[in-house]
């Protein structure tokens, strides 16, 4: 493949791209449904609460996107990147801030190429799933006692 061709986004890459995407919702809603469950300790009983209501999000943010997927002719993808697991509450909270900020990464480079394409509905369908997706890293962050980490464009 050139370079141009494989820069290029494409309507098949962009339902490639959503799928990929979608796979990370469903990682993020087994992730969250199991943590929030496992989680021990009094020191971690409020964020625990958060993650449950997180599952909830990350649900919905799975819906738009096969929505989307489905609306461009595509097949909504049926699997979820795998999810790690530990007994350390602290290693939870750093594959699930891991996670978030390679979601977001993806979603700001997804809302440039819905627009390049002049998908301006899903654009702003996806802008909105990034303030959650940042409200979950700072959600984090703040669980871990740290600054929230900058994902990078
Ligand atoms: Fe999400
Ligand atoms: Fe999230």
């Amino acid at each position: 493949m050139s370079t141009t061709a494989s820069t290029k986004i494409t309507r098949k890459t962009l339902i490639e791209a959503l799928n990929e995407d979608l796979s990370r919702e469903y990682q993020a809603i087994i992730a969250y449904v199991n943590y929030s469950q496992v989680l021990k300790g009094a020191a971690y009983m409020k964020i625990a609460d958060e993650l449950a209501i997180h599952a909830t999000e990350e649900l919905a943010h799975a819906l738009q996107i096969a929505n989307h997927v489905d609306y461009l002719g595509g097949m909504p993808a049926n699997t979820p990147k795998k999810v790690k697991t530990s007994e350390k509450a602290e290693d939870m909270l750093r594959f699930d801030l891991d996670n978030e900020k390679e979601t977001i990464r993806q979603y700001r480079q997804r809302v440039k190429q819905c627009e390049a394409m002049g998908e301006y509905a899903i654009a702003e369908q996806i802008r909105k799933i990034l303030i959650d997706e940042q409200d979950h890293l700072t959600a984090l962050a703040t669980a871990l006692g740290i600054d929230a980490p900058d994902p990078g464009a």
